[in-house]
């Protein structure tokens, strides 16, 4: 029995991303830089961590509530042991139509057939550049490129759903974005450019350092023939295209030049409990402590709905210098993107 429950811009909630865990095994500039997330940074420690059961509890309520996607997240989300036994938990929920991760791949060819076998459909996974020398230096931890591109193709011959994200800062991977589109292309995997954003308090964003989805395009344009394609699903957050006289497609994540926020459906939960109704609002609210107290799923049920219902977040449709320097804001691997 679904309740649909709406917030005050009238947007239904749709999807939960989770974030498993903080860590992560890469330190990319732009996410974790490795200044601030070096070898004395406080992580979480596993008691302060929603438990697979919890999880599970959660993810059955949010979806009573309206949820059919579930995107698993990190840190690095293949870095909290037993995965699997998550997925096939959350697999055996019905009413849940798609359940996704998000990771940086150099795990999967350990894991992405166990995952699949428990339920996953689909994976996304980040790669920033194809050459070695540039790519180790912004993962930050001078891993080539190679393990991810393992990684990719044990997600494909494992069965699973694969798309390529490549987060595109200026002066730094922007000659990139045609190797990365010739090789998605001629490999049948759908690239999705994403405008660098400025998430989190450490990564040093400037507008100057976005390259948007028009100078992207334009520089397609002149070497492909694309045609616009209708959203997979509503509020896809990418916008797609199609490569003429091919099956593969290629997207862009328009978060700074074309805001998305009038029909994001998304709620994302961090590793530790906390409900966050906007990947730019600090304000989190606890739900783990608030479980742990015994309450039934009854009072949880009420406690996501005033927070949905009172949820007014568009912050990408309001971006300026001034919101970006005054926000308090989380950093991405907190909340997983
Ligand atoms: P699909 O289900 O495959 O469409 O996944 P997704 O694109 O929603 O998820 P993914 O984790 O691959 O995220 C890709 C990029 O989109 C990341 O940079 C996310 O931070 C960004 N993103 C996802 N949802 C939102 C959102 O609600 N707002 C903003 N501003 N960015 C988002
Ligand atoms: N701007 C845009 N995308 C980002 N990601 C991480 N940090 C940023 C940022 N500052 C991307 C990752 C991953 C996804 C979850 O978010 O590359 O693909
Ligand atoms: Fe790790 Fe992904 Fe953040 Fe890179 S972007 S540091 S891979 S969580
Ligand atoms: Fe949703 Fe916030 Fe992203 Fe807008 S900025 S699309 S409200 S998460």
């Amino acid at each position: 029995e679904k309740s649909i429950i709406k917030d005050k811009l009238n947007r239904p909630l749709r999807d939960l991303r989770i974030s498993v865990i903080d860590r992560c095994n890469f330190r990319c500039q732009y996410c974790m830089p490795a200044e601030t997330f070096g070898p004395d940074f406080a992580f979480l420690p596993k008691s302060e961590l929603l438990s697979y059961e919890e999880i599970e509890r959660l993810a059955k309520i949010f979806v009573s509530l309206g949820v059919e996607k579930i995107r698993l997240t990190g840190g690095e989300p293949l870095l909290r042991k037993d995965l699997p036994i998550l997925v096939k938990k959350l697999s055996e929920i019905e009413g849940l139509t798609d359940i996704g991760l998000t990771s940086n791949g150099v795990l999967l060819p350990q894991h992405a057939k166990s995952l699949k076998d428990a339920g996953l459909k689909r994976v996304n996974v980040s790669l920033d550049s194809l050459n070695d020398e540039l790519f180790g230096q912004i993962n930050g931890r001078n891993v080539r490129t190679k393990p991810v591109l393992d990684g990719i193709e044990a997600a494909r011959k494992a069965g699973l759903g694969v798309k390529i994200n490549m987060v595109v800062k200026k002066g730094l991977n922007d000659t990139e974005i045609l190797p990365m589109a010739e090789f998605c292309k001629n490999e049948g995997l759908q690239l999705r450019y994403i405008e660098y954003m400025d998430v989190g308090s450490t990564n040093g964003w400037r507008m100057d350092d976005v390259v948007t989805k028009k100078e992207i395009y334009n520089l397609l344009k002149e070497k492909y023939d694309l045609e616009p394609v209708d959203p997979d699903y509503y509020g896809e957050v990418a916008k797609r295209y199609h490569y003429k006289d091919t099956n593969v497609d290629v997207g862009f994540i328009t978060s700074v030049s074309e805001s998305f926020c009038s029909s994001c459906t998304r709620s994302r939960l961090s590793a530790n409990g906390q409900l966050f109704t906007c990947l730019f609002n600090g304000n989190g609210h606890d739900i783990r402590d608030f479980m742990r107290n015994g309450v039934s799923d009854e009072d949880i049920i009420n406690r996501v709905t005033e927070i949905w219902n009172g949820r007014d977040d568009r912050y990408s449709d309001e971006r300026t210098a001034e919101t970006h320097r005054n926000r308090k804001k989380i950093e991405m691997s907190y909340i997983g993107g």
